[in-house]
């Protein structure tokens, strides 16, 4: 189970920042020094994988930092690779936590969904995630960029109320509006399955459905059907849902798993790694 795990981090701009999250308990938003000491534990626990969103200094009408150089999340990834070569980085490609108005799209998002994609590769990451849904994103970052990168896409994201938690910890909620237009309707699963089916046909390595403990079918169909690599987003609303209660949270992940995930981006990922460590000192006493 380790291995399949992937934790979440919210990298801010700063030295020693390490800001709590009220509606997520035991998860902060930390700045890259603060992040690279989190980090030397997370390995030492065995989990290999990250994912990335920044928080940035300043949001503006395109969210222009998203794609910048030295933006919050290409900084922290250039200083990740160089302490943690061997960590599996992934990088959230998106507008809504950089734009004024906290949506994921702004002016000509496919493009800048490229240049977000391209500035996070250059810097380092392995994985680019692409989150906005927008049609054609896999296959536009694909072809500007090759196999310079892989591709952990956000295929089937479901408009979803279980992300409340998670729009305060990235500052992303909507000005105005709802995300409704793009994302995925819970009635159906059809498109959510069709939307998979795009995306590995445009070069996705990992296709990702999101939340995951009310999408277990989904999940389950989409292994069935594609029998490719599956990644399950087990969101902020879940969390805060199983926080504090480890019989749930291990039964939770085990069934995410028996659905059909190989991975699973959780943000107890840390807390399952100390479990497991705990129990294998318990065994060799
Ligand atoms: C947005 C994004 C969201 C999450 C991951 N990427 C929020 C949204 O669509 O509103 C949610 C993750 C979570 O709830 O843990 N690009």
């Amino acid at each position: 189970m380790i291995k399949d795990l992937i934790m979440p981090y919210f990298v801010v701009a700063g030295n020693k920042q390490r800001q709590k999250i009220d509606s997520m308990p035991g998860i902060y938003r930390l700045s890259a020094d603060n992040l690279l000491l989190e980090l030397a534990e997370l390995t030492e626990l065995g989990i290999d994988n990250i994912l990335l969103f920044g928080l940035p200094k300043r949001k503006d009408e395109n969210g222009s930092e998203a794609y910048a150089k030295d933006g919050v999340v290409q900084n922290a990834v250039r200083a990740i690779k160089k302490s943690f070569p061997k960590l599996i980085v992934m990088t959230d490609v998106c507008l809504c936590a950089y734009t004024t108005d906290g949506h994921c799209r702004a002016g000509n998002t496919l493009e800048a969904l490229v240049k977000i994609a391209r500035s996070h590769a250059e810097a380092g990451a392995d994985y680019v995630a692409p989150s906005a849904m927008m049609k054609g994103q896999v296959r536009a970052i694909r072809e500007a960029l090759g196999n310079k990168v892989k591709i952990l896409a956000y295929s089937a994201k479901f408009a979803s109320g279980f992300y409340g938690p998670f729009r305060e910890a990235a500052k992303s909620a909507p000005a105005f509006g709802e995300r409704r237009a793009y994302q995925l309707d819970y009635q159906r699963s059809d498109e959510a399955l069709e939307r998979i089916a795009v995306e590995i046909k445009e070069g996705a390595d990992i296709v990702m459905i999101k939340p995951a403990l009310a999408y277990l079918d989904i999940i389950f169909q989409a292994k069935q059907k594609f029998n490719f690599t599956i990644a399950a987003y087990n969101v902020s609303g879940e969390y805060a849902m199983l926080y504090g209660n480890k019989g749930m949270i291990l039964e939770s992940l085990s069934a995410i798993k028996r659905a059909g995930a190989d991975l699973i981006i959780t943000y107890f990922s840390k807390e399952v790694g100390q479990w497991t460590k705990d129990l294998h000192r318990q065994k060799n006493i």
